[in-house]
């Protein structure tokens, strides 16, 4: 079994998986500014097992990707057993990811997602299942806190399964996708890791998880890793909208730049913070996303294109237009008429 896992270099910075968001394009975009490793959108497990070709679409990826993780979401583990046989055969990534996370729901009413955590029995099922069926490495990404059950507590019950990664997110499943991280759980959760542990939650947003004075992604980073003990950090929110936040988190001192270059706390493209940089970087997203997917691709990012310009002196008008775009052409004209 290969193990990407153990050849990252760390501190290992990670895209985490957000439906809806990550998609290849995406996924691309923050590959090129130097993401370590990428999760897809979280897919269904029971869909498929019912061999679903919209699901198998939704995991398509491209090389440059690698290492690329699926991850998916379901609640019985005769679904994850054929699941994972079918995306390590048809899709081939480097890593499969189960999902003990998702407080939606929609997802919460099929007994997936966070929920699971709760039902430390089944999900230990549903783990097993997933590892006995594949040869790639399996990880798992959960909360710090889902009704009394804490991260602590799920990964004792996970204990002698072979769980190559771990990401928490920081977060109880009452928090949602905001407010405090409780980086003192992933602490306490770092001894019960055997394999890679991810921090997450709060790197890149504001406020900062943070309590230091320093701001800036790289200090958020810094404050979780040397807090947590982990091996790397997940990246969500902070980078949409920014996703060479992946460049500013290897550049070393890059705290010091931005004091001196006294940039906004939403941040530029390092070494060129003008519009017309980030006005780049969204439009080779925009092609991408219509080459990938046409033209339901750009109605798609539509949301990504606000992302981008928010924080922008003139965002508004720039969203008004860009919401009504049908195409990379129609978005190059906003800009540049
Ligand atoms: C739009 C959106 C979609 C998400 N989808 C998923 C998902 O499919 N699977 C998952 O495990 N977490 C998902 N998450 C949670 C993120 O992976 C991450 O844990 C969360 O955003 C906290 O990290 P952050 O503070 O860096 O954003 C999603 C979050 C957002 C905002």
């Amino acid at each position: 079994m290969k193990n990407f896992w153990s050849k990252l270099d760390k501190p290992i910075y990670a895209l985490a998986p957000m439906a809806g968001v990550a998609d290849s394009a995406f996924r691309q975009i923050c590959k090129d500014f130097g993401a370590d490793v990428v999760y897809s959108e979280m897919v269904s497990a029971t869909a498929l097992a019912y061999h679903s070709k919209k699901t198998l679409e939704l995991m398509k990826f491209a090389k440059k990707e690698r290492p690329y993780v699926v991850q998916l979401f379901g609640a019985k583990p005769e679904h994850f057993a054929q699941a994972v046989k079918i995306v390590e055969k048809q899709i081939k990534p480097d890593g499969l990811d189960i999902n003990f996370g998702c407080p939606v729901k929609k997802v919460q009413k099929q007994g997936a997602g966070a929920v699971l955590m709760n039902d430390m029995k089944l999900a230990r099922r549903i783990v097993a299942a997933a590892i006995e069926n594949t040869s790639l490495p399996v990880s798992i990404k959960i909360r710090s806190k889902v009704g009394n059950t804490t991260a602590v507590d799920f990964l004792k019950s996970l204990a002698g399964l072979e769980i190559k990664a771990v990401m928490i997110h920081g977060r109880s499943m009452a928090q949602g996708n905001s407010g405090e991280v409780d980086w003192k759980m992933i602490k306490r959760a770092r001894p019960l890791v055997k394999g890679v542990l991810l921090a997450n939650g709060g790197v890149g947003l504001t406020p900062s998880p943070s309590p230091s004075l320093e701001r800036g992604v790289k200090a958020d980073a810094d404050w979780l890793l040397a807090k947590t003990g982990a091996d790397g950090v997940g990246i969500g929110q902070g980078a949409l909208g920014r996703p060479w936040i992946f460049q500013q988190l290897k550049i070393k001192n890059y705290q010091l730049r931005i004091k001196n270059a006294d940039e906004k706390s939403r941040g530029a493209p390092p070494g060129a913070s003008s519009k017309e940089e980030i006005f780049k970087v969204m439009l080779k997203h925009a092609k991408l996303a219509e080459k990938l997917k046409g033209q339901p691709g750009i109605v798609e990012m539509r949301k990504h294109l606000c992302w981008y310009v928010s924080g922008l002196p003139d965002a508004g008008a720039l969203r008004e237009k860009l919401v009504k775009a049908e195409s990379s052409a129609q978005i190059k004209k906003i800009f540049y008429v």
